[in-house]
């Protein structure tokens, strides 16, 4: 009888161990990577990652790919050999996205890109992979919008044309074309004349976004009506420019970001950004945790349906105060 017992008991060990995934705490284990820690939002993104998860009971840790490609796929490597439960993945390069996907689907590890799309097609070689993000274009028409909706509709000098310049983030990541194309087709859509004075990468960087600000301003002066920047932390470094150069945004210039980083949302209170689009960390987070935890349990993706997207929010100063 003895014995029965005990077997009965080391049965009971042995199913309850392998219900926690085999780890003797119990927490599931989930590997994040994200493509540079240097980066202003997605260190907003990367700490919402991290509350949500540990909030949830997950063993989390990061890992900071350096902006190096290589450097990210030796980490994936390591997490597989490492055997953690699930994967959060943001690309270095949107490009190497067909690697990333035919590693983690040899190790079958379930995975979840995050905030540089790869191609439907690319994504549909796994199906226990996702996308979540948000639909680029759509904070380019907003960033547009903006403008529309400024009293001049953009044109401050009143010579019949919106004249620009476009301060754009790594030109590799669809959140940059798309945002460069969108915001200036919201401008033509609208039966605007457009003139872009100047396009540069400033990689989604403070300072270059100020150096190209500076330089555009010392050329083109008083033509620049609108400063387009792909993001947020540009932008700012953009408005240091501005000032620097004696000008007033929404008086004689016009400056728009994306993301509404606290910083950009002060100014747009302050009346020194035009506005901003919200990119929802803390939503985008949210919703790929979930995802995460949908595969977990065994979900699959079809081909095609693989992308999971989250709203922007445009910014004004009349809703700031929702943002702050
Ligand atoms: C964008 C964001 C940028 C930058 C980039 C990195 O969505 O607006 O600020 O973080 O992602 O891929």
């Amino acid at each position: 009888m003895k014995k029965v017992v005990a077997i009965m008991l080391a049965l009971v060990l042995v199913l309850a161990l392998a219900a926690c995934g085999g780890k003797d705490d119990g927490k599931k284990t989930v590997g994040v990577l994200i493509y540079k820690f240097d980066d202003a939002f997605m260190t907003t993104y990367r700490n919402a990652l991290k509350e949500i998860l540990e909030e949830k009971g997950y063993e989390v840790t990061f890992q900071d790919g350096n902006n190096d490609q290589a450097k990210q796929n030796e980490q994936i490597n390591n997490y597989i050999t490492q055997g953690v439960d699930a994967l959060i993945i943001n690309p270095v390069m949107t490009s190497a996205a067909d690697q990333i996907v035919s590693t983690v689907k040899n190790a079958g590890i379930p995975t979840v890109l995050i905030n540089r799309e790869p191609t439907a097609e690319q994504m549909s070689a796994y199906d226990k992979l996702v996308y979540v993000g948000c639909d680029a274009a759509q904070s380019g028409t907003f960033q547009g919008e903006l403008i529309l909706d400024t009293p001049n509709q953009g044109d401050i000098n009143g010579d019949g044309k919106i004249s620009y310049i476009m301060i754009q983030g790594d030109p590799e990541n669809i959140d940059a074309q798309l945002r460069t194309e969108y915001s200036v087709k919201a401008l033509t859509d609208a039966g605007k004349t457009v003139e872009q004075l100047d396009l540069q990468r400033g990689d989604w960087d403070r300072e270059k976004g100020q150096t190209i600000c500076a330089n555009d301003l010392a050329q083109y002066g008083d033509q620049i009506e609108v400063v387009f920047c792909n993001n947020d932390d540009m932008a700012i470094g953009a408005l240091q420019s501005i000032q620097a150069a004696g000008r007033k945004v929404n008086e004689d210039i016009y400056l728009v970001g994306v993301d509404a980083l606290e910083a950009a949302l002060n100014e747009v209170a302050n009346g020194n950004m035009t506005g901003t689009v919200l990119n929802d960390a803390v939503g985008q987070a949210t919703a790929a945790v979930e995802q995460m935890e949908k595969l977990l349990d065994g979900a699959t993706y079809k081909a095609g349906e693989q992308s999971v997207y989250v709203p922007y929010v445009k910014v004004t100063p009349d809703n700031v105060k929702d943002f702050q």
